[in-house]
C-alpha cells in the first residue's frame, strides 16, 4: 500500500497521475481536510500536522508515503526524513513532490528563468530554489505567492471573473519580475484545476509545468531502483481514501479534484 498524503484535496490531482502510470499499485490517500489550508500556518504546525499524517499512514501499512502537498513537503519532509524517521522506523520511506519537479525543470526551459507559483508556505520556505540551486545551478528562478488561488479552487470558482483578476495579477507579477522566464510550475497541487484560467492569461510562448506527470515519473522510477521497498507493495490496484473531515463534506468536492466519485472513511490524527 502506498500513502499518499495532502493537507486536503489537492493531493487527488497526484493521486491521479500516479494511478495513470502505476494502474497496478494500490494507493490509501488521506487528506487532512479538517486543518487545511495549510499553506499560511506555520513551519511548527505543518510538520506536527504532517508527521500524525505520516503516522497514521505507517499504522495503515504503508512503508512507502508520498507527500503529495507541496506545502508540506516544503515545510515537513525534510525533518521527517532526518529527524522523526529513524526513530519512527527506519525501513518506511517518506518521499516529497518538489525535488521530482526540480530535476526536470531544465528540459523545459531554453532562457534558463524559470517561476514557481505556489503558496505562502512553499513560497516562504524558499525550498524551489533551494533545491534548484542545489540540482540545477543554471537556473535563475523566481517566485510569486498566490494566496487566493486555493481558496477560489475550494470554492469552486473556477470560471469566475474574480478568479481571472487574481490569476492575472500574480502571473503578470511574475513576469514583469523577470521577463526573461519561459517556464512557470504550477507549485501546488490546486492549481491543475486552475490550468485553463492560468493559460488563458499567459503569453503562449511560454510553457506551464504541472506536477502530477512528473511526481509519477519519478516515483516509478524510485520504485524500479528500490526493489527492497518494490516487493513490500500490494497490487490489487485498490483505492482507499481517509479524510479528517466529515464524509458528506468530504466526497463531492474530493471527486471534483479526483475526476471521479469516491467513497472515503474518516479518520481522527493525533
Ligand atoms: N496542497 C497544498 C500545496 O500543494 C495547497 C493547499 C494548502 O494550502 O493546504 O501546496
Amino acid at each position: 500500500l502506498i500513502g499518499v498524503f495532502d493537507s486536503g484535496y489537492g493531493g487527488l490531482t497526484i493521486l491521479r497521475e500516479l494511478e495513470k502510470l502505476l494502474p497496478e499499485y494500490d494507493f490509501l490517500y488521506l487528506g487532512d481536510n479538517a486543518r487545511s489550508p495549510y499553506g499560511g500556518r506555520s513551519y511548527e504546525t505543518i510538520h506536527r500536522y504532517t508527521l500524525e499524517a505520516v503516522k497514521a499512514l505507517f499504522d495503515h501499512g504503508c512503508p512507502l508515503v508520498i507527500l503529495a502537498c507541496n506545502t508540506a513537503s516544503a515545510r515537513a519532509l525534510r525533518t521527517i526524513q532526518q529527524k522523526d524517521l529513524p526513530g519512527l522506523n527506519p525501513q518506511n520511506r517518506v518521499l516529497g513532490i518538489i525535488r521530482p519537479c526540480v530535476e526536470k525543470l531544465g528540459e523545459y526551459s531554453l532562457s534558463g528563468h524559470v517561476g514557481i507559483l505556489g503558496t505562502e508556505g512553499t513560497v516562504n520556505s524558499l525550498s524551489y530554489p533551494i533545491e534548484l540551486k542545489n540540482l540545477q545551478p543554471g537556473l535563475t528562478v523566481a517566485q510569486e505567492a498566490c494566496p487566493m488561488w486555493v481558496p477560489l479552487v475550494e470554492n469552486m470558482e473556477l470560471k469566475g471573473s474574480g478568479t481571472r483578476y487574481f490569476v492575472r495579477k500574480h502571473i503578470d507579477r511574475i513576469l514583469n519580475s523577470d521577463p526573461l522566464i519561459d517556464t512557470l510550475v504550477m507549485a501546488c497541487t490546486h492549481y491543475p484545476l486552475l490550468e485553463n484560467i492560468i493559460a488563458a492569461n499567459t503569453p503562449k510562448s511560454i510553457k506551464l509545468v504541472s506536477q502530477g506527470p512528473l511526481v509519477a515519473e519519478s516515483l516509478k522510477d524510485y520504485l524500479s531502483r528500490h526493489p527492497e521497498m518494490d516487493e513490500k507493495l500490494s497490487k490489487l490496484g485498490k483505492r482507499r481514501f481517509l479524510t479528517t473531515e466529515s464524509l458528506e463534506n468530504f466526497e463531492e468536492k474530493a471527486s471534483y479534484f479526483y475526476g471521479k466519485t469516491l467513497n472515503a472513511s474518516h479518520i481522527e490524527l493525533s
